[in-house]
């Protein structure tokens, strides 16, 4: 009877250790649970998919203090960044980076409370741009070791309603910008110098203006474009006569006092 029960409770034993170590290795919220206690943690950090979901406290104690690791989060991804521990490690000039996500910081270079947060859905959609940039860098240089739980992704790992609202914001604008060199590269500045004597402005082209090189100089034109925020207004642009469409032509206009094959043309801009 008694190794009978010995036997029992030796299998039992095993069943359970089975089945916390395969809860540990296949179920993220029981991994995540057991590497919210340092001690797990310190384990499991070096397995690969395990400890992946940080929150804030667990993330908070990777500021490389005493030779540690070093991890920071930008839109909730988070990076081992230990081998820059020259930036990031104590007294580091972007130490105030580490342990935390600290995205906003990321576009405005300051490290005050009120930057010091992962907040930006508010900020300028092509500054946003540059989050996208900094995620890149560090996925080629840093390893991606996981999310944190909070604005971006909830607590099985999913992508949040604002962390979709920032991306969108951050493709549109990667979107527009790539409309916006095309339509520079068609249509390049004009160069413009105001001329004291005659109040008038010199608007010319040359096969430089506007720093797009090409092998074709242009005239100068009134081009109704969109700015970078989306408003209509109407800058000087070289164009190339022969090739515009007649769409094209409903959105340019010709300068008046100026010879329509002249390249150089003094003009009032208001
Ligand atoms: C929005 C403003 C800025 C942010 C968010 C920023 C952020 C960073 C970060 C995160 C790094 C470390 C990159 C890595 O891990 O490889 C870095 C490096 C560096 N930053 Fe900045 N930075 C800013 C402005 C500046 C400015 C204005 C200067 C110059 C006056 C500057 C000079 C440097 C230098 C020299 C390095 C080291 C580059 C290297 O040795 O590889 N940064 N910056």
């Amino acid at each position: 009877m008694e190794g009978f029960n010995l036997k029992n409770t030796f299998f039992s034993c095993i069943t359970i250790i089975v089945l916390i170590l395969s809860m540990l290795f296949f179920y993220e919220p029981a991994q995540n649970l057991l590497c919210s206690f340092a001690i797990f943690e310190r384990f499991l950090i070096n397995t690969p998919r395990v400890c992946s979901l940080f929150d804030t406290t667990r993330l908070s104690r990777y500021k490389g203090v005493d030779g540690g690791k070093i991890y920071l989060s930008i839109l909730g991804i988070v990076f081992d960044v230990t081998e820059g521990r020259r930036f990031y490690g104590p007294g580091g000039s972007y130490s105030g980076f580490s342990g935390r996500d600290a995205s906003r910081s990321f576009i405005t270079g300051l490290f005050d409370e009120e930057n010091l947060t992962d907040h930006v859905s508010d900020m300028d959609p092509n500054d946003l741009i540059g989050l996208d940039t900094w995620i890149n860098t560090y996925k080629k240089k840093y390893k991606e070791i996981g999310k944190l739980i909070g604005r971006y992704y909830d607590s099985s790992g999913k992508e949040t309603d604002y962390s979709k609202l920032v991306f969108e914001k951050i493709q549109s604008s990667k979107m527009a910008k790539v409309a916006k060199n095309e339509e520079m590269a068609r249509y390049p500045s004009c160069n413009i110098e105001y001329v004291q004597e005659n109040q008038k402005s010199k608007v010319w082209c040359t096969k430089l203006s506007g720093g797009i090189q090409r092998n074709w100089i242009g005239v100068p034109r009134k081009l109704q474009s969109l700015d970078e925020n989306g408003k209509l207004s109407i800058r000087c642009a070289c164009v190339q006569l022969d090739t515009l469409s007649k769409t094209e032509l409903m959105h340019i206009n010709e300068y008046e006092d100026c010879d329509v094959n002249a390249t150089t043309c003094y003009v009032k801009i208001s």
